[in-house]
């Protein structure tokens, strides 16, 4: 499983709760963080360097891309590269949202790569739902969350601002198509309102992988969990950074964080 940073270590909860027996290794590229920002092509870059490294050095039977732009940027080609199933974050979370929908007004938020890159929107449509989709990109709330800002006036503020279209659409389901936003539920909630449902991607995610691991055969990475509930964990920034917020976010699993360099 891979994420720019440390949002990913949300998917990577999920996951560990659902399936302890199975190892994990998880890589934040903390170095190159936020990918948010970046040109599409350059995430398409990271992430598939990441994900041969994962495949070939740590044997990896499947791969969870757990950040919302990387799959936005690089999902398709990931699939179609590696001889390992690949898992977004952004297909699960879409059909969660639009079985939470009752009035068919759904709402979507995320980076700015994320929404610009239509892969949200794709998504949807390819669900075939009855559903009037409104999205937003929400610049700044990452920032606000790596600050550990995520219920102050200045993050009030801004997601009133950003979310004012969604609002107006009265969408009734909003998932939050960006690992770090869940850490916002509290503020996003206050703006649009308790009645809107929040969907994460996290959980949604676990689940699918879980299918994709016991599914039906014939599938590569099916049967019972070869491995032992190994945590791994490794980043390509600041190793002390990451161990001390990384447990804070994920818990005790975390332990100690392997470095990783792209030189
Ligand atoms: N992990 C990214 C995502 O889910 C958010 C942080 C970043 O911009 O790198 O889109």
């Amino acid at each position: 499983m891979f994420d720019s940073g440390f949002g990913g270590l949300t998917v990577a909860r999920a996951v560990i709760d659902l399936l302890p027996d199975e190892d994990l290794v998880y890589l934040g590229d903390t170095a190159r963080y936020p990918y948010g920002p970046r040109p599409l092509d350059e995430v398409r870059g990271f992430a598939r360097q990441i994900a041969r490294f994962l495949v070939e050095r740590h044997g990896v039977k499947s791969l969870v891309v757990a950040c919302n732009t990387a799959s936005a940027a690089a999902l398709d080609e990931l699939r179609a590269e590696l001889e390992v199933p690949v898992l977004g974050v952004i297909e699960p979370g879409v059909r969660a949202l639009v079985s939470a929908t009752r009035n068919g007004r759904v709402g979507i938020i995320g980076t700015v790569g994320t929404i610009g890159s239509g892969a949200y929107q794709r998504a949807v449509a390819a669900t075939g739902a009855d559903v009037e989709l409104r999205c937003a990109a929400c610049p700044g709330f990452v920032e606000f969350v790596e600050r550990g800002e995520t219920g102050s006036d200045q993050v009030h503020i801004l997601a009133e601002r950003l979310l004012a279209p969604l609002c107006e659409a009265g969408v009734d389901a909003l998932l939050l198509g960006c690992t770090h936003y869940p850490f916002l539920a509290r503020t996003i909630s206050d703006v649009v309102g308790r009645e809107v449902v929040l969907v994460s991607s996290a959980d949604e995610t676990a689940f699918e992988l879980r299918s994709l691991i016991a599914g039906p055969a014939p599938s590569p990475v099916r049967g019972p969990a070869a491995g032992t509930g190994r945590h791994v964990f490794l980043s390509s920034g600041d190793v002390g950074w990451f161990e001390s917020l990384g447990r804070q976010l994920l818990g005790p699993e975390l332990g100690r964080v392997e470095q990783v360099s792209w030189t």
